[in-house]
């Protein structure tokens, strides 16, 4: 950790459109690891100790204050001129706190805190300005980082503008800096978009200040990987990846046993805890929580859902805002949709569906069933073909199912409807009339016995054969 008597202030940069990306929702939207991009460079500088937290937005302004709110200050950039017009627009802003100032352009999800921590360190040497940069092989479209022949910096040239000598270059401008306020202000003044793009480039400050006498320094990265810019969706895969690599790392360090991490993604919001097993084939999306001792897959799809401690979640399965709670077990081939919650050691078997629906502890609907905006009691078990009919054309209606309370296979519960505690249905009944505790109901047509019929008709074709 740096220690600084006041904190640094920061800018992060989110007014673009993506144009690379031909999509309507802003670029810092787009998610890599189940995280919009905003979020990465935002919680960097937050962990570094940034305060306070300015973020310019343009396009797409209202959802991202939205996604964001109560996250940061924000500053409308309307029409977005370029990333020197885009720090120019929050002037006032940076003006209340003199001093240091980080900006950090939006489309760097891969941004750690170390990294921002060892820029500030190097700029707090007594530099004006001081850049991270990194070494690439493929400098690609990047801005490329001049040096004088001492090695100091000397200019960033966008390469929309670089001559072919200077797109040769391979140390770019990675979009994260540490800038003294005052300078940057007054060279920001002076800028003019007389370049490729016909923008306000915050790169040209840099030979300004350099003009002026003023020091710039440069820190190239220790990991070009995160110095990642997203501009398309291929780099955006290639940030997701990174992302999840990373948080698979961090979660296989903490004890979480991850089969084949190439096969397995979680988001940045999920939750693995110590002892649980993830196998291949697995995604953990959004707020997803698994407690230890669980296990996960293969092949399963949880979205926001909770695995309590010792539970299983076997082969393909697709859970989606649900509870499922300590030593339960779900699949395989299981559909659990929100609200669902299922009971501690309650089982869900093989092709089930349960929407809004409550499993009490120890239940079992272990085959073939649909359970919509049911309520299952504790011990109760509900039959392979089990139906709850809660959907009469226009309305959802519920059904409550008691406790210890027997639903015989291939019945049908015609919502709204309630099948007392202790209760019995006769499989093959549909029930549209309320059972009460410890009842048997029967709801099936009478059996009806025919002795001989079968041999009869038998005796009967043979005969017309030979007949025939
Ligand atoms: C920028 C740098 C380039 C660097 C690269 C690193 C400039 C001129 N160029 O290029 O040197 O190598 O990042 O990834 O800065 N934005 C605004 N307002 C605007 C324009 C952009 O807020 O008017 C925001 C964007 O939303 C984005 C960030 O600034 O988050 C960078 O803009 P982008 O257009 O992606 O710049 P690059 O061309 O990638
Ligand atoms: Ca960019």
């Amino acid at each position: 950790m740096t220690t600084r008597a006041t904190p640094v202030q920061a800018l992060i940069l989110a007014a673009g459109k993506g144009t690379r990306l031909k999509s309507p929702l802003p670029k810092v939207l787009h998610e890599a690891a189940g995280a919009p991009l905003l979020e990465g460079p935002l919680r960097a500088v937050r962990a570094a100790g940034a305060e306070p937290v300015t973020v310019v937005v343009g396009h797409g302004a209202d959802a991202v204050e939205a996604a964001f709110a109560g996250r940061a200050r924000f500053v409308l950039q309307d029409p977005p001129l370029g990333t020197g017009h885009a720090v120019l627009v929050a002037r006032a802003a940076i003006a209340e706190h003199p001093g240091t100032l980080l900006v950090v352009n939006g489309d760097l999800p891969l941004l750690r805190k170390e990294t921002i921590e060892a820029v500030l360190e190097r700029h707090l040497s007594g530099a004006a300005a001081t850049l991270l940069t990194a070494q690439l092989a493929d400098p690609g479209a990047y801005g490329r980082v001049l040096r004088d022949d001492h090695g100091r910096v000397r200019a960033v040239v966008e390469a929309k503008d670089a001559s072919a000598e200077e797109r040769r270059v391979g140390e770019i401008n990675a979009g994260l800096y540490a800038f003294e306020t005052e300078p940057l202000l007054e060279a920001l003044d002076r800028l003019e978009a007389g370049n490729a793009q016909g923008e306000y480039y915050l790169t040209d400050v840099v030979a300004r200040l350099v003009e002026r006498g003023l020091p710039v320094l440069a820190l190239p990265a220790e990991d070009p990987e995160e110095t990642l810019g997203v501009n398309t969706f291929e780099e955006l895969a290639t940030a997701h990846r990174a992302l999840v690599a990373r948080r698979l790392r961090e979660l296989m360090l903490a004890g979480v046993a991850i089969e084949d991490p190439a096969s397995t993604s979680v988001s940045l919001h999920a939750r693995v805890e110590p002892g649980a097993r993830i196998r291949p084939f697995t995604f953990l999306e959004g707020r997803t929580h698994i407690e230890r001792g669980a296990v996960v897959g293969p092949f399963v799809r949880l979205e926001n859902t909770t695995v309590g401690e010792e539970a299983q979640v076997l082969d393909h399965c697709l859970l989606r805002d649900t509870i499922v709670e300590a030593g339960a077990t779900i699949g395989p081939f299981a559909h659990l949709r929100p609200e669902s919650r299922v009971g501690r050691r309650a089982k869900v078997g093989n092709f089930v569906e349960l929407k809004k629906t409550e499993l009490g502890e120890g239940a079992k609907a272990p085959h073939l069933s649909y359970l919509g905006d049911a309520t299952v009691g504790p011990g109760a078990n509900v039959g392979a073909g089990t139906i709850t009919c809660n959907y009469d054309g226009a309305a959802k209606h519920r059904t409550t199912i008691g406790a210890r309370a027997f639903i015989g296979s291939d019945s049908t519960l015609v919502a709204p409807v309630r099948v007392g505690d202790g209760a019995y249905v006769a499989a093959g009944s549909t029930i549209t009339e309320d059972v009460p505790a410890d009842a048997l109901a029967l709801g099936r047509a009478r059996q009806v016995l025919k002795p001989g019929w079968a041999k009869a008709r038998r005796d009967r074709d043979d005969a017309s054969k030979r007949h025939g």
